[in-house]
């Protein structure tokens, strides 16, 4: 049983599947892609999870030989993504999951990776709380994520603008995801600021 945030995002997600690679397509071009390959390269170990796959527009980073599990909470992004594997010869296990509820056991990943998602699952800390609860000790956690820039006018403006977006688009842009990360237990090692205090590569491990 969903409670009602998670329901009402995963049916955000839902609707907006059809539209999200062409919705996301300038950021592609722009940086995105190079970032993504950034964070892939980070990658750790052989058993990976990747944290609300979408679309899969991580596939194309995938580390040669390593064994993925991909999970989102949308039916409809990962029928997308399910379709993009197959034309792509990816391979990948695709499963329909909340990231607050995770479904594995504990310390089951050597790397947990998620690219622009913990703006969007409702409870962000829960979310991360089991992404602690799943890698394994010592393991990596890599988020390329955007948060709430540290400039206070540019903030404030975002925390305006965030119930907007959030309809429009379903992720939130106030996000504190680096303290997030540290409040769900695990040790941020690094974090790289992209661009403009906004686009952040986080990596972090399990204690
Ligand atoms: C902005 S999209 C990013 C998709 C993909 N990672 C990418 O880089 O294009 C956010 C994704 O997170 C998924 N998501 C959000 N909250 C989730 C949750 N609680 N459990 C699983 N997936 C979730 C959404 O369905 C969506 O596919």
């Amino acid at each position: 049983m969903k409670d009602k945030a998670t329901e009402v995002a995963m049916k955000r997600y839902d609707r907006r599947a059809f539209v999200y690679d062409f919705m996301e397509g300038f950021g592609e071009r722009w940086r995105f892609g190079r970032w993504r390959k950034m964070q892939w390269n980070k990658v750790e170990g052989r058993n990976i999870l990747e944290v609300g796959v979408g679309t899969g527009k991580n596939f194309p980073y995938y580390p040669a030989g390593a064994e993925i599990t991909a999970i989102d909470f949308s039916d409809k992004m990962l029928a997308r993504a399910r379709s993009k594997a197959q034309k792509q010869g990816v391979k990948v296990r695709l499963l329909q999951m909340d990231a607050q509820k995770l479904e594995f056991a504990d310390n089951s990943f050597d790397t947990v990776v998620g690219t622009f998602v913990f703006c969007s699952v409702p409870d962000p800390v829960l979310g991360l709380k089991e992404v602690e609860r799943v890698v394994k000790p010592g393991g990596k956690v890599l988020l390329l994520e955007h948060v709430l820039a540290a400039n206070r006018t540019l903030a404030s403006l975002m925390n305006l603008v965030n119930p907007v977006v959030v309809r429009v688009m379903g992720a939130n842009i106030n996000r504190r995801t680096v303290e997030n990360v540290a409040r769900a237990s695990l040790t941020v090692e690094h974090v790289t600021d992209l661009a403009a205090g906004i686009f952040k590569l986080i990596e972090a491990r399990k204690r």
